[in-house]
């Protein structure tokens, strides 16, 4: 076998030098037309004999071809062209001798041995790993067993991979490989249980036997998605890697990641191992979602979802491919096809869950900073606030409040009158949260601190080798860590969580430092010597080591290792803080959490973690907001003017603004670092961020019907523009902007010293909404000329001003937003209501407006809340309820604002009754009416 390997890697290696002598490119794409071109969906496959076997997939068994396996020759006209070139040397250099005697080609260069670029030691095409066997036709798709055919060269291989499909529904299929003797570590998540199989599917699928490879592609037109016989798959017990050719280097996801919005396919790695890490290009961040959305040339898109939680690494090549390379479970895809990327998100968000509903106070300004050291001060911020005409609905705290840093106390110094405070926040209308930390203090002496002695008795702790609970530290000193894999620790944590809110009512909790981190390595004790700790393979880990800044991998969980559920702390911490919530409070709990997985957004939101107070992580933290809406986290944001380090005047300025379009949107600061609270800098900068967050406040409606949408039917709320415009491929790489929902396009300024910002405008008509931030504007009486720049685009980047005062929105014609009149608070939500549409130019747009109680369990699932479609055309605009519900009653609609009325009025007529004092100015386009209709009532407005 080594003989024939390497005369088939010569031959590689010569035909590559040879082209490579005339031009690279060349051998890129000869390489790439030969491979896809033999492995494409051709019809006469997808509708060969062997679909009987596999019906109503499109799916066929396809016969290795004669020569094309690992055992027999490889066409030689196949050559690897570098950048398609899969790394046989995954965990250690290689040197030729040692990569040929694993029947791998060794071709020096081009760049680096080692770092990023092409391996010098690849796997020939071919090269066989896998056999696939007994291919049976099963209830939901067909399985296989695939044996082992090659000799490991990691530890532990498995002999016998189950490979299960189920084309579970036409746009979704779901395959896993398994070791078929033994059981592994699955990831706990519940996913659809699905019965049956989907017909008329938009996938069609080939089966590659030997080597096995599995090949998706879309029935129309013929798209690969996914091939996975571009290298072989790899399974062995601390080590999966299954690698895949990409139809386009679009390629976005894969979280949590310091990352623009798109990745960058030339050899770039990717590390998902939840870590309390400050945010930096390059390195595993809090959270792992290993999901990935790509665009594909048509302006189709697909995601694939790898359900597997254990530390890994994902590779990307130029070819363009990627790798995945995990360290334990199972392999378990499942593959979206869209065919559009909204609905790829919802296909996801079918799989791991809706988020959660946030309260309507949740969307309002939150406010905290790391150092206000007791209530007096607290209060003083607050007090600060109003002063300065800020809205304000949650005040926040850290550590500060807790005694001697430990969760569920409070210092009895500073803040002897906590309870107190809290009530006085709430009679003026304010929530409150404050921090809990995941480490529990373990270092007081029996009897002096119930939850360590009460969590002991009920062995909630995540356990040691020897069984005993393991001792790591964090800010409190000693600390044992809570396993919420555990029921009963959701039982504790809900006591916990019911006896310190009998003392004070907090609101809300916000959950830190639950990667879970820790300031020492391991534990105190460091760890054990065993292969949990140190794998035959590490992922690029920040700090080298998986114990690196956190607990020991083969510490023990009630469902398993640490080593398997590490990345799964913050979310079931999240989920045992949702329900313990829930149960205290009886509404909706609103909880932020730094460390999340995949599914974490039916339970909480999630802010960024230790940004910096600089105007690079100010832009990133645009792609950050949209990657995990994409995630199915739309409860997000940055800490706004930044966490670490002293921000500026004109960076806070400009952090608020974007801030304020935040679907989370808190100011949080270190402690030591000079204060940025809104009321902190000159009467301009003031007045620009009270302009800011008026703009947010008038459009909480609009925000909360997104939320809406987003928790019943599974949309993004802030969004990629490439989400609404996928057949425009300038909007793809766009993350300098963000959407609101489809209607509303939100261009900040992410440069210091500038007063014009470009933006990209897809084709269409976009109004400008500046006017609508001050209180009052949208009334029929404002004089101020808001709305005054209408932009007609065919898909261009235009040149905004933008001077430090302003922040650039702009209404999408075609959609109505709802808004609330001069809002202070989000306790204003009962104040008047007003419309902006925005028209198309043959005159028709459409919104809606979802209302409950806005704090309540479940209004929704229970049919408590009404929902309002608004529609205009032919010179009108009509409210429909499609749901009714009191909620709504006595809040009026006290003003229509309409865009792209191209011709004066004569007569305005509401419900039929004549309006007499519209507005209407021939140079915006601009008709205004000031009404005062029931909102609860339909209504309609007409203008000729
Ligand atoms: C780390 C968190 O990321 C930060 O927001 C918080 O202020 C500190 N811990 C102190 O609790």
């Amino acid at each position: 076998m080594g003989k024939k390997k390497n005369s088939r890697c010569r031959v590689q290696y010569l035909l590559c030098r040879v082209q490579c002598l005339f031009k690279t490119q060349h051998c890129n794409s000869l390489g790439m037309f030969l491979f896809t071109f033999h492995f494409r969906c051709p019809k006469q496959l997808l509708g060969s004999a062997s679909v009987s076997r596999i019906p109503g997939a499109g799916a066929a068994q396809r016969r290795s071809r004669p020569g094309s396996g690992g055992a027999g020759p490889v066409p030689v006209s196949v050559p690897v062209s570098p950048g398609g070139r899969f790394d046989c040397g995954p965990e250690r250099l290689l040197a030729r001798a040692d990569c040929e005697a694993r029947g791998c080609c060794y071709i020096p260069g081009p760049g680096p041995r080692s770092g990023p670029g092409p391996p010098w030691c690849f796997f020939p095409r071919g090269y066989r790993s896998y056999r696939a066997e007994n291919l049976t036709a099963t209830e939901s798709g067909f399985s296989a067993r695939l044996r082992r055919v090659a000799a490991a060269f990691l530890p532990a291989a498995v002999d016998t991979v189950r490979l299960d499909l189920a084309l579970e529904t036409p746009a979704r299929l779901r395959f896993t490989l398994r070791d078929a003797a033994r059981q592994r570590y699955e990831v706990p998540l519940a996913t659809p249980r699905v019965q049956g199989r989907a017909p008329r599917t938009l996938y069609g699928l080939q089966v590659s036997q030997d080597p096995f490879g599995l090949v998706v592609c879309r029935q129309r037109g013929g798209t690969v998605l996914l091939n996975t016989t571009v290298a072989p798959l790899i399974f062995t017990d601390q080590f999966l890697q299954i690698s895949t050719s990409l139809p386009s280097q679009f390629i976005s996801g894969l979280g949590e990641h310091l990352t623009p919005l798109f990745l960058d396919t030339a050899w770039s790695r990717v590390t998902l191992w939840n870590r309390d890490m400050a945010p930096a290009p390059h390195v595993n961040l809090y959270g792992s979602h290993p999901f990935y959305l790509v665009m594909e040339d048509d302006g189709s898109a697909h995601g694939v979802f790898l359900l597997n939680s254990n530390a890994m690494d994902v590779l990307l090549q130029p070819s363009p491919a990627l790798t995945w390379r995990t360290t334990g479970g199972i392999l378990d895809f499942y593959i979206f096809l869209g065919p559009d990327p909204k609905s790829v998100v919802r296909q996801y968000l079918d799989v791991v869950g809706f988020p959660f509903m946030p309260p309507y106070w949740g969307l309002g300004f939150h406010l905290c900073r790391w150092g206000y050291s007791s209530t007096d001060i607290t209060r003083q911020v607050v007090a600060n606030m109003t002063a300065a005409r800020f809205p304000l609905d949650v005040q926040w705290n850290d550590l500060d409040y807790a005694d001697a840093k430990r969760d569920f106390t409070f210092n009895k110094k500073g803040f002897r009158d906590y309870p107190e405070m809290v009530r006085d926040f709430h009679s003026r209308g304010l929530r409150y949260i404050m921090i809990v930390d995941a480490g529990i203090s373990s270092s007081g002496p029996p009897g002096t601190y119930k939850p360590y002695d009460e969590g002991l008795k009920r062995g909630v702790f995540i356990r040691n080798a020897t069984g005993q609970p393991l001792i790591g530290k964090v800010w409190p000193g000693p600390t044992a860590f809570p396993d919420f894999t555990n029921p009963r620790t959701h039982e504790w944590w809900h006591d916990m969580v019911k006896d310190f809110h009998e003392q004070v009512p907090f609101d809300g909790m916000w959950l830190d430092m639950n990667e879970p981190s820790n300031f020492v390595e391991g534990s105190q004790d460091g760890c054990p010597n065993n292969n949990l700790e140190h794998p035959p393979y590490v992922p690029g880990v920040f700090g080298g080591r998986l114990q690196a800044g956190t607990i020991c991998a083969s510490s023990q969980q009630y469902l398993s290792s640490h080593y398997n559920l590490h990345s799964l702390y913050g979310l079931t911490e999240a989920m045992a803080s949702h329900s313990a919530l829930l149960r205290v409070r009886g509404k909706r709990p609103f909880i932020i959490s730094r460390s999340t997985f995949a599914g974490h957004g039916r339970y909480a939101g999630h802010w960024t973690g230790d940004v910096g107070s600089d105007w690079e992580q100010l832009y990133y933290s645009i792609p950050e907001v949209l990657l995990f809406n994409l995630f199915g986290v739309p409860l997000v944001g940055a800490d706004i003017c930044g966490f670490a380090g002293s921000t500026s005047e004109e960076l806070c300025v400009r952090w608020t603004q974007l801030g304020a379009f935040y679907p989370f949107m808190r100011n949080h600061n270190d402690h030591g670092t000079r204060p940025q609270e809104p009321y902190s800098f000159s009467p301009a900068a003031q007045a620009a961020m009270r302009s800011a967050l008026h703009l947010r406040y008038s459009l909480l409606p609009f925000l909360y019907t997104l939320f809406h949408r987003a928790h019943s039917a599974g949309e993004t709320v802030a969004r990629p523009l490439f989400l609404e415009f996928p057949t425009d491929p300038n909007t793809w790489a766009v993350d300098r902007q963000l959407l609101w929902g489809g209607g509303l396009l939100v261009t900040p300024v992410l440069e210091a010293g500038q007063t014009k910002v470009r933006g990209y405008f897809p084709a269409g008509t976009w109004y400008s909404l500046a006017g609508v931030s001050s209180p009052g504007a949208v009334c029929g009486s404002c004089p101020s000329p808001a709305f005054d720049s209408t932009i007609h685009s065919k898909g261009q980047w235009i040149l905004l001003p933008a001077p430090l005062d302003t922040i650039n929105v702009h209404a999408r014609a075609g959609h109505i937003l709802p808004l609330q009149v001069s809002p202070l608070t989000a306790q204003s939500r009962s104040k008047a209501m007003a419309l902006v549409v925005a028209l198309t130019p043959d005159g028709f747009a459409r919104g809606d407006l979802f209302w409950d109680d806005g704090d309540s369990w479940e209004t929704f699932e229970r049919g408590d809340y009404t929902e309002i479609l608004f529609l205009a055309s032919n010179d009108a605009v009509l409210s429909q309820l499609l749901r009714a519900s009191p909620h709504l009653d006595g809040i009026l609609l006290e003003a229509v604002t309409v865009l792209g009325v191209t011709s004066p009025p004569r007569r305005v007529l509401a419900n039929g009754a004549i309006v007499s004092d519209f507005s209407y100015r021939s140079d915006t386009q601009v008709l205004r009416v000031p009404v005062s209709l029931p909102m609860w009532e339909q209504f309609v407005i007409s203008w000729s």
